[in-house]
């Protein structure tokens, strides 16, 4: 180690030594940061705002003689992403430690997006299991799974709201609610980044900022144009939310926000961002999206990376932008060395802050690698949460759960598809680790009932949707014979059997980044098989992976029981067998309205009034908001699930008419259970300001709480709403509380709720 080196170092031990009040203060930071960028050339400054992929020579052979090693070793590069293999990361960081002229670690990134090599549900899936304590749990597995391979940043939580089933990105994402998006937005950075003295936590990325899920027509990238009241009281919230719970990092958009790309959009990166909220950790562009706004037509890279500095940018992803620029700008007083330190300091803090100035090799612990990788507490926690995140959308006469009995027909393309149960974005889940659907039941009925399996039909039969998903990648499960072949072999196991489990949908790579479908629907070879199988005359489950709300009308219609399992993960299979047999209860709950057609997309439940409301009942009527061809509801609403129980709710009853300003009201209402088997409920808070100085939503969630009961077993639930729940922000911008009459509702989701009424007094 070289002299300059090893005195900073050990600046950091000897603050701790010396016995300074708290070595890990922001005065010793300070101090440290402060005497290091002393040192630093400007072009070191440069570099350490500088995210780049690496080439593939580092693979091949040793890093020192990549062309990333070289650029490692003159201080051109802060971070790397996607290095996927620990041994690589380790000697990355050793070559970056030794050989670079001030040693700076680097930070490895890598989209850590529903766990890492145990992979859990797809996020939107996650998001159905309305538990918070499930969402931090799954993160934090995903930071012990990730930094036992020397990855210390994720690029999550994507906590992108949005209305629109067209876009593949929400299956990534929490939902269509801003409250509940928010909660979980907290949970993810919670389980992330704990206690980032550990080795074993993580820096998390809140991600697009902003407004990236509401792309025009939910195509991927497109234009979002959005009012601001709009931004502030629904879009904004979750991010928000995630940097109140200290998120280390945020990545701006894609997207423009009011005409200018977010990643060089100051209004949105310093006012809202740092100015409104506080946020100080760093801003991260999306992957070339600096390059990406030269194409927006703002101007070339030199151009558009001065404005991305200025709006508060600090790292590029890829594109360079500031590597290939910077030094130039500052040489036409373009750019200042002072915007260089600032952003340059704020990602040298978030190095210090995980602690890798005091132990480079901190996520270098190749020993963990045998002990903190796919555990069986790992598998068991994505089995359990998997199974809570499942809906029940339909179950006629009790089909579900089903006798360990008889024989059981299991057919369907993801009945036994290992690689389209992880979903998208699952690049550390080994492909060969999940227990497929039809594993878990074969396993699960063992003696006690027959399965016959035929897989019936591809994913697609369209030669060219399967061309292009096959050129991304993944493995279609293609089977070459033909459909009438693979159709025949199915009703030949349907027809000896009792009940057919029909496990369909849409492959992994019609949702996830660059994958909006203009249709929802199963594909059509899917639907035939089924309609083949439905003349039988055999009760028939469904079983539907998908990353977003799909149209089932018909098949809501049709069919006996429809479970949507989302992909549900590394022990997906087992989960559903557990919940098909009854051993687990389908736990989730809607987070996104489910439309009867992709006409009525975009479609969420707290839409504002309009001065022609459409019949609360959907039924079709003209010269009102709906549509003559169809209703305006959704098929299931926001929050809707069933369970294997019955639950009944009472009366929502008030601790008081009136509330005061900064006061509060308690509402209670009864719940039981009406069924035969102990069953979990989520009880959820909706709030309406029916008269207020601008439109308000029809209904907002505000609470929600988790229940057991047992059979005929009743609980008083109590939600303590305050004054804080009524505020929102006007169309000046103002956070108002205004008086008057306010609307509780309570109930098991948004479309059927039980309703009080209170005031708000005046102050
Ligand atoms: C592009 C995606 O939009 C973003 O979510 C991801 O983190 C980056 N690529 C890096 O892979």
């Amino acid at each position: 180690m070289n002299k300059l080196k090893s005195t900073l170092l050990s600046l950091v031990a000897a603050a701790a030594v010396a016995g300074c009040s708290d070595p890990g203060s922001d005065r010793e930071m300070d101090r440290f940061i402060d005497g290091l960028m002393k040192k630093m050339t400007v072009e070191e400054k440069i570099g350490q705002m500088n995210l780049i992929a690496i080439d593939g020579s580092v693979m091949t052979g040793p890093v020192t003689e990549s062309a990333t090693g070289e650029k490692i070793v003159s201080g051109e590069v802060g971070a790397l992403l996607n290095v996927m293999v620990p041994e690589k990361i380790r000697d990355l960081q050793e070559l970056v430690v030794t050989k670079s002229r001030l040693g700076i670690p680097l930070l490895f990134g890598m989209d850590v997006i529903h766990g890492y090599n145990t992979v859990f549900p797809m996020p939107i899936g996650l998001s159905a299991t309305w538990n918070m304590a499930s969402v931090e749990e799954v993160a934090r597995i995903s930071a012990v799974e990730a930094t036992a391979q020397g990855v210390n940043w994720t690029f999550s939580p994507m906590v992108d709201l949005s209305y629109d089933a067209r876009w593949g990105r929400v299956a990534e994402g929490a939902g269509e609610d801003p409250y509940l998006a928010s909660e979980i937005a907290r949970a993810y950075v919670r389980g992330y980044q704990g206690d980032l003295s550990r080795n074993d936590n993580l820096l998390a990325c809140v991600k697009h900022f902003a407004l990236y899920g509401a792309p025009e027509a939910g195509r991927d990238y497109n234009l979002v144009d959005m009012g601001r009241m709009r931004m502030y009281n629904e879009y904004f919230l979750p991010y928000k939310a995630a940097v109140e719970e200290g998120a280390a990092t945020v990545m701006s958009a894609f997207n423009e926000v009011e005409g200018v790309p977010a990643a060089a959009n100051k209004w949105l990166l310093d006012d809202v961002l740092r100015k409104q909220w506080g946020f100080d950790g760093f801003v991260v562009s999306d992957w070339d999206a600096v390059r990406e706004i030269t194409v927006h037509g703002i101007g070339d890279l030199k151009e558009v990376s001065v404005r991305a500095l200025d709006a508060g940018l600090d790292m590029d992803m890829a594109s360079q932008g500031f590597a290939k620029t910077a030094l130039e700008s500052l040489g036409e007083g373009r750019i200042t060395e002072k915007q260089i330190d600032r952003a340059c300091r704020r990602v040298l803090e978030a190095k210090y802050k995980l602690g890798l100035f005091a132990d480079p090799y901190k996520y270098n612990d190749l020993k963990r690698l045998e002990t903190d990788i796919l555990t069986p507490e790992h598998r068991a926690a994505a089995r359990r949460i998997a199974a809570e995140s499942f809906v029940l959308l339909k179950n006629r006469e009790n089909t579900l759960p089903l006798a360990r009995k008889g024989v059981v027909a299991v057919v369907g393309p993801f009945a036994d598809n290992r690689p389209n149960q992880l979903g998208s974005w699952a690049f550390g889940g080994d492909i060969e680790a999940p227990t497929t659907v039809l594993e878990g039941l074969r396993e699960a009925t063992k003696g006690r009932a027959e399965i016959v399996y035929a897989m019936g039909c591809n994913i697609t039969d369209d030669p060219e949707y399967e061309r292009i998903l096959a050129s991304w990648g993944r493995a279609l499960a293609r089977d070459k014979r033909s459909d009438a072949e693979l159709m025949r072999e199915a009703l030949a196991a349907a027809r000896r059997a009792d009940v057919v489990v029909a496990v369909m949908g849409e492959a992994a790579e019609m949702s996830g980044e660059g994958a909006s479908r203009t249709e929802l629907g199963m594909p059509a070879v899917q639907q035939r098989l089924l309609g083949e199988l439905k003349k039988l005359g055999k009760p028939i489950v469904l079983v539907l992976f998908s990353g977003r709300p799909m149209t089932l009308v018909e098949e809501n219609d049709k069919y006996d029981a429809i479970l949507y399992a989302w992909f549900p993960g590394t022990e997906g299979g087992p989960a559903v067998a557990d919940v098909l047999f009854g051993d687990a209860e389908p736990g989730g709950r809607l987070t996104m309205s489910f439309p009867r057609s992709v006409g009525q997309v975009p479609i969420h439940y707290n839409g504002r009034q309009t001065g022609r409301p459409a019949p609360a009942d959907g039924s079709i009527t003209r010269y009102v908001s709906g549509y003559v061809d169809e209703s305006h509801l959704p098929l299931y609403p926001f929050g809707y699930g069933l369970t294997y129980t019955t639950f009944e709710y009472g009366d929502v009853i008030l601790g008081s008419a009136e509330m005061s300003p900064g006061g509060t009201v308690e509402a209670s209402v009864e719940v039981t259970n009406t069924g035969s088997r102990s069953g979990t409920e989520v009880v959820q808070l909706y709030l309406r300001d029916p008269v207020a100085s601008v439109t308000r939503p029809l209904k907002e969630l505000k609470g929600f709480e988790k229940i057991r009961l047992e059979p005929g077993e009743t609980k008083t639930v109590t939600f303590t709403i305050d004054s804080g729940m009524l505020e929102y922000y006007d169309n000046s911008l103002e956070r108002v509380l205004e008086p008057g009459a306010f609307d509780v509702m309570i109930g098991p989701n948004s479309a059927e709720t039980k309703s009080a009424t209170f005031t708000l007094l005046k102050q």
